[in-house]
């Protein structure tokens, strides 16, 4: 179950809404922070936080992207390789990605650090390519600026 300060985080979120059914997307973003993915049980802890029905909340869950059904990496790398940027070498970032940090799309480095997604366009395609580490934005990649990047992310 969520700690204390979880719970009052989710209640204050409820607290804004005539019905609980809205904070059920924050509050699926919190449950995610907490627990890395959102798991069976980290959805039920959402489920009987809000006093929804669990198909309810795997329901919503399962629709949107951002929230994950199964476990990732400590980092969540997005990287676009939609028009722009695969025009402008994301597949090249994509080998790079996984030669170097030894993660493929779709999976965990063995050391955990990092998960690969690839995503479609991330609304920057005038400054391709263009990626998120976990909530961060980046453009203008290159193999070299990739690296000084992920380098922050330990
Ligand atoms: S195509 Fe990559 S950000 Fe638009």
């Amino acid at each position: 179950m969520f700690n204390e300060t979880v719970l009052k985080e989710i209640n204050d979120i409820r607290v804004k809404y005539p019905d609980r059914r809205s904070a059920l997307l924050p509050s699926l973003y919190i449950a995610q922070r907490e627990f890395g993915w959102l798991s069976h049980e980290a959805m039920l802890c959402v489920s009987k936080t809000l006093n929804l029905p669990e198909a309810e909340v795997r329901g919503t869950a399962s629709f949107y992207a951002m929230f994950k059904n199964k476990p990732v990496g400590r980092h969540v790398i997005q990287l676009c390789t939609n028009v722009s940027c695969m025009i402008l070498g994301a597949e090249k970032l994509v080998d790079f990605i996984g030669n170097k940090y030894g993660v493929q799309p779709g999976g965990i480095s063995q050391d955990g650090r990092f998960s690969l997604v690839i995503m479609e366009c991330i609304g920057a395609c005038g400054t391709a390519p263009a990626m998120l580490v976990d909530t961060d934005f980046y453009d203008s990649l290159t193999e070299k600026r990739i690296e000084e990047i992920l380098e922050g992310y330990k």
